[in-house]
């Protein structure tokens, strides 16, 4: 193994996320995705806390018609960018997993720290 295995990976170059997008990233073999919101972007384990399977159909494609919203395209399920909530849907009351990222340097990195 050599150094270059421990350097830190970016999850995307914040470029590859429109102001209001998303975009699916593998990341240690965990299929997670990002939404971004004007200046803010979020990061979500891609798994709708319904059926337990993967939010989209279309690759990185997570928002709804609106682009303000988080839609499950199985059942149709709206979750809040922000916190993941589940504000419609078959699942209303649940939320996603989020995990915690940053931006720097022009690209989104998963924070060290996350919650348990
Ligand atoms: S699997 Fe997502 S709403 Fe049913």
């Amino acid at each position: 193994m050599s150094d270059h295995d421990f350097l830190p990976k970016p999850l995307c170059h914040l470029d590859e996320l429109p102001l209001r997008g998303s975009k699916g990233v593998l990341y240690q073999g965990q299929s997670l995705f990002l939404v971004r919101q004007g200046e803010h972007v979020y990061l979500y384990e891609n798994r709708c806390p319904h059926r337990g399977i993967s939010l989209e159909w279309v690759p990185d494609q997570f928002l709804d018609s609106s682009g303000r919203l988080i839609q499950c395209a199985t059942h149709g399920a709206l979750f809040l960018p922000e916190n993941g909530e589940c504000v419609a849907g078959p699942c209303a009351g649940q939320s996603l997993r989020q995990l915690r990222c940053h931006v720097s340097n022009g690209h989104v990195w998963l924070d060290d720290e996350q919650p348990s």
